[in-house]
């Protein structure tokens, strides 16, 4: 991620520094972005003048100290809280006092990377998505103590950077990670119940994935996506969100996709996952059941749309920021609270209260908002 951040700031004119602990990852670094580049002149998407510039623009650092003049620093290294707090520290002896700590952390609280600084009121999340040259969106996070001043400052940085910023509280998953968890989760359990005539097996898989593409307009069901995210990546997102919402059973991790990071099923990466990418040949038909298919795009969208809207209701982040950071970091097709209006607040919390009739379970509780929206008959949207 941080070679890919580092490229987006260069293309954006600014001096940049890549450092890495390890000399070897800053070298590989290095001949991937020359790579990148020399493609992206071959199919003429750069001009030879900008691919220099680029090039000239990212110094490879060996040692932290050459840092000290940068304004802004955005830390994308390893997911461990104690590691990215000693960076910090490090930094803070490093740098002047009006440079900004960013963190490119996907789970970690800003408030508890901040808990190590010196000046807590300079750090703040800046969440991009892989490839971070490729994907607009940018969660811009402020913790506890960041500074509000910052906050118009970055985002202006980032509307540079040619991104689509948005602002979230510094909650668990922030909007995207923790909004899109019933994408797979739910398709999950509708998986493992084998409900409603779905097939056992990759023809069960394919099922779930031709509904949601087919009734959703996703763009890739949720099991090929979970293989190509990686089974593993995101079943440790699902359990750190889960954690840190205190064990909320909505954010539950399934026992099917534990098993399968256990036997390394990763995905596309190791071969297989739900399906088996080694004979591909072999993938399976979905049983295309259009009354089945309507079903199961109607309870994952309906869970997705409830978490969205909670999201809302706990001031996560705004409506629009929230439609933009699904449609921007995710490719959804429409963002959730438009599709919300679109579909109607009563009929979505019609399926989730035949779920949470069905199975008494506090995961199909609808937001409280969901249910004033139905009584009201208001929109998100005017
Ligand atoms: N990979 C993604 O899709 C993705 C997306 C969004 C955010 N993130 C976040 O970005 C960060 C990095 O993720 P990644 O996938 O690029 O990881 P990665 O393991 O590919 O790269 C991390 C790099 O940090 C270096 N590093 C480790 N400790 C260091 C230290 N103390 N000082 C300097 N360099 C150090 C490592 O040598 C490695 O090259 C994580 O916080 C992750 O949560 C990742």
């Amino acid at each position: 991620m941080g070679s890919g951040i580092a490229q987006v700031a260069a293309s954006a004119g600014h001096p940049t520094i890549l450092f890495d602990s390890n000399p070897a990852m800053l070298e590989k670094s290095k001949t991937e972005l020359n790579k990148t580049l020399s493609r992206l002149l071959e199919k003429s998407k750069i001009t030879k003048e900008e691919s220099d510039t680029i090039i000239q623009n990212i110094r490879y650092a060996n040692s932290m100290s050459e840092m000290g003049s940068c304004k802004l620093i955005v830390e994308a290294i390893l997911e461990d809280l104690s590691v990215k707090q000693q960076v910090v520290k490090e930094l803070e002896e490093i740098v002047g006092d009006e440079c900004i700590l960013a963190s490119n952390t996907s789970s970690l609280s800003i408030t508890s990377i901040a808990g190590a600084a010196r000046i807590p009121s300079r750090i703040i999340g800046l969440h991009f998505f892989n490839p971070a040259p490729l994907m607009p969106l940018v969660e811009i996070i402020p913790g506890l103590a960041t500074n509000p001043d910052l906050l118009p400052e970055v985002k202006r940085l980032m509307l540079d950077w040619k991104k689509s910023p948005v602002f979230v509280k510094d909650t668990p998953g922030f909007i995207v990670n923790r909004v899109a968890r019933p994408y797979y989760g739910e398709s999950i359990r509708i998986y493992e119940e084998r409900w409603n005539d779905l097939p056992e097996g990759p023809t069960g898989f394919a099922t779930i994935d031709w509904a949601m593409k087919e009734f959703g307009g996703f763009r890739m069901g949720p099991f090929e996506l979970m293989d190509m995210i990686g089974n593993d990546i995101n079943f440790t997102v699902t359990e750190t969100v889960w954690k840190q919402f205190f064990h909320d059973p909505k954010f539950k991790p399934s026992l099917t996709q534990k098993r399968l990071v256990e036997a390394k099923r990763f995905g596309k990466k190791s071969g297989q996952g739900y399906y088996n990418y080694i004979q591909e040949d072999k993938f399976p038909e979905p049983f295309r059941n259009e009354h089945l298919g309507k079903k199961i795009k109607d309870r994952v969208l309906a869970m997705l749309i409830n978490e969205a809207v909670d999201a809302v209701y706990l001031n996560v982040a705004s409506c629009e920021d929230i439609d933009l950071a699904m449609t921007k970091g995710v490719n959804y097709p429409k963002g959730l609270l438009k599709w919300c209006d679109e579909w109607g607040a009563s009929n979505v919390l019609a399926v989730l209260e035949d779920l949470h009739r069905e199975y008494s379970e506090e995961r199909y509780r609808p937001s409280v908002l969901l249910r004033r929206m139905a009584k009201e008959k208001s929109l998100f949207y005017q």
